[in-house]
């Protein structure tokens, strides 16, 4: 029988810091020039492009002359070297021994971080610098964070107080719904919520539903109500986020920045029509059924929903760094309860105060940015997985995906010059165990990735078999420390032959090793270690787009294919209802898109 058994409980120290004070109103500083032909004024002293410099000359001497003749078995069993590259905060430990640096890798890839003026360009992010300088815009998700009181102005305004009435506003909103006060518009309580939105405005906000769905406070708090998220212009994803639900007790949620984004305007439409279709066509049910998060307040009344219904944010959030805004505020404290989502903020601000104050050398966000730079463009591995030991992370590696891969996809540097090395790395991951049985045998045996490996010390749900040696836990985490050395030293032909094999199946079985990796190995999944563990990544993203002097803020790739869906979609309704013939494409899209009317009944 399966048993929960009552595993010791661990405390943690959780760290207090000053509350991030930095800019106030009285205080001077230079005005940030951003025009089409400037770049923010912590660029604007950088006479060397970063690659040409003397500290990146000596990482690929190194890389040359010392880190590709070594192997990983030799520098693993080093003690005194691995006891440096460890690093820890508030309860967050990373163990980074696996990675191909020595002691002596780590202090030139410093070396580099304060020639690419990595302190000054963090700095300037935490004080609302517009170093989003192809869309002239501040970058302070970190702002979304700050504990109330704490002053930082953008353009005379305190942010922090403007984040703080909206956190308020969505406290009082999301109680009035759980305590029943807010009911649908036929007097039925809401229990159900539908958070519509795509990308940034969707990957954030489930990742964090999943990770607390399974943890102890949040599924108490959670009750029988149900959270679900429609991001899919497939019309399947309409069936399956309004399957079973009662639309008398459901609340959908518009999540957008924009209000714009053809995906979210037509999931948005469609559930409007199901909600009048069951309730009835009054304001009374767009009232009662429908709130959104948003930055356009004109676009969201102008689809009808009421402005006392819009819970707002800011054109200084960038979509894929805004879980922490109302975006996941809102479906989140509509479900779990805002005490659960302010846990969630606090665990973010430990980690951005660390990122902020913490010196080069034991800083997490920058020791894995500087770690990911080392890897990319100096070891060239294109690559990167993610993999946490918990089946509640299992949309984290989705969220870091776009994250990382929408941030620092670039091929111009801050100065629209070709970046002549390789920046941004392919993402991707699974729980563990589930990808060692999936994609896992590429990792031991094919191409080279760099792995992070996510572990926790105590489960979210104890259980432990009868009969069986260890608890499920410590069966998950067995596969979690074995991985990490697996991957590291390989297997000999030597030890391959010692197994009895033939020779003609011995090289079929050697693992090469010296495959690096990097371990965090974290308390227990909650809402607070899920901040902390969200801000990590993403100041891991900011660090090595700060070094590769590339924006990390912009998104203009998802532009071209946005056009061309327009110019399809004209032509598909054209030749559908007009029979007007398609053309203006190229041979092989004007065959598909013509055997498509074809076939299709529309
Ligand atoms: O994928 C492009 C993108 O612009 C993302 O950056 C953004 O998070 C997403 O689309 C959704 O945009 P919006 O929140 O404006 O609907």
């Amino acid at each position: 029988s399966t048993q929960p058994v009552n595993l010791p409980r661990i405390s943690y120290k959780r760290a207090r810091f000053p509350a991030l004070v930095s800019n106030q109103r009285n205080v001077s500083r230079k005005p940030v020039v951003c025009t089409v032909q400037s770049v923010p004024s912590i660029y604007s002293t950088t006479d060397v492009r970063i690659s040409k410099t003397s500290e990146w000359k000596a990482l690929e001497e190194h890389a040359k002359n010392v880190i590709l003749k070594t192997h990983l078995r030799d520098l693993v069993t080093d003690a005194k070297r691995s006891e440096k590259l460890w690093a820890e905060f508030d309860g967050c430990i990373l163990d980074y021994s696996r990675q191909r640096v020595i002691p002596e890798t780590m202090k030139l890839l410093f070396a580099l971080a304060k020639r690419a003026q990595l302190e000054e360009k963090k700095e300037a992010m935490f004080r609302g610098d517009k170093i989003n300088v192809t869309e002239d815009r501040s970058v302070l998700h970190t702002a979304l964070r700050a504990p109330k009181g704490t002053q930082l102005y953008i353009d005379g305004m305190n942010v922090v107080d403007e984040v703080w009435q909206i956190l308020e506003k969505i406290r009082t909103f999301s109680e009035r719904v759980r305590n029943g006060q807010h009911v649908g518009v036929t007097g039925r309580p809401i229990k159900n919520f539908i958070a519509i939105g795509i990308g940034g405005s969707y990957l954030g906000p489930e990742f964090l539903h999943e990770a607390l769905r399974t943890e102890k406070v949040a599924s108490a708090a959670a009750g029988d109500r149900v959270l679900r998220f429609l991001s899919n212009v497939d019309p399947v994803d309409v069936k399956r986020a309004t399957d079973k639900l009662n639309p008398e007790e459901t609340l959908a949620i518009v999540v957008s920045k924009t209000f714009t984004t053809r995906e979210t305007s037509i999931n948005a439409k469609t559930i409007k029509d199901w909600l009048i279709y069951h309730l009835g066509d009054s304001a009374e049910t767009i009232k009662k059924h429908m709130v959104a998060c948003s930055t356009n307040l004109d676009k969201v009344v102008k689809f009808g929903i009421a402005p006392e219904n819009m819970f707002p944010f800011w054109d200084w959030v960038g979509g894929r760094y805004s879980v922490c805004s109302a975006v996941g505020a809102l479906p989140i404290s509509l479900q779990y309860g805002f005490d659960v989502f302010e846990r969630f903020l606090q665990g973010a601000h430990s980690m951005d105060a660390h990122f902020r104050y913490a010196p080069l050398e034991g800083n997490l966000p920058v020791l894995l940015g500087l770690l990911g730079v080392w890897n990319m463009s100096f070891l060239n591995y294109n690559a990167r997985a993610i993999h946490p030991y918990s089946e509640a992370l299992l949309r984290f590696p989705a969220h870091i995906q776009q994250l990382d891969m929408e941030s620092n996809g670039k091929h111009v540097n801050i100065f629209g010059e070709a970046v002549d090395y390789p920046v941004g790395e392919i993402d991707f991951g699974e729980p563990g165990t589930n990808g060692q049985h999936s994609f896992f045998q590429l990792l031991h045996m094919g191409q080279v990735v760099p792995c992070d490996f996510i572990g926790f010390i105590e489960s979210q749900n104890p259980v432990c078999e009868e009969g069986e040696p260890v608890s499920n836990h410590d069966e998950l985490m067995a596969n979690f420390f074995a991985q990490p050395d697996a991957l590291a030293f390989g297997k000999t032909a030597e030890e391959v032959r010692q197994e009895g094999k033939s020779e003609w199946l011995t090289p079929h079985m050697v693992f090469t090793g010296n495959r690096p990796s990097s371990c965090l190995l974290m308390p227990v999944l909650d809402a607070y270690v899920t901040g902390q563990l969200l801000a990590l990544y993403e100041h891991r993203t900011a660090v090595q787009g700060f070094l590769w002097e590339i924006n990390s803020f912009d998104q203009f790739g998802v532009e071209l294919g946005k056009v061309l869906a327009n110019k399809v979609r004209k032509q598909l309704n054209e030749s559908r209802y007009f029979n007007k013939e398609i053309s203006g494409f190229n041979h092989s899209t004007t065959k598909l898109l013509n055997r498509y009317l074809e076939g299709s009944v529309g």
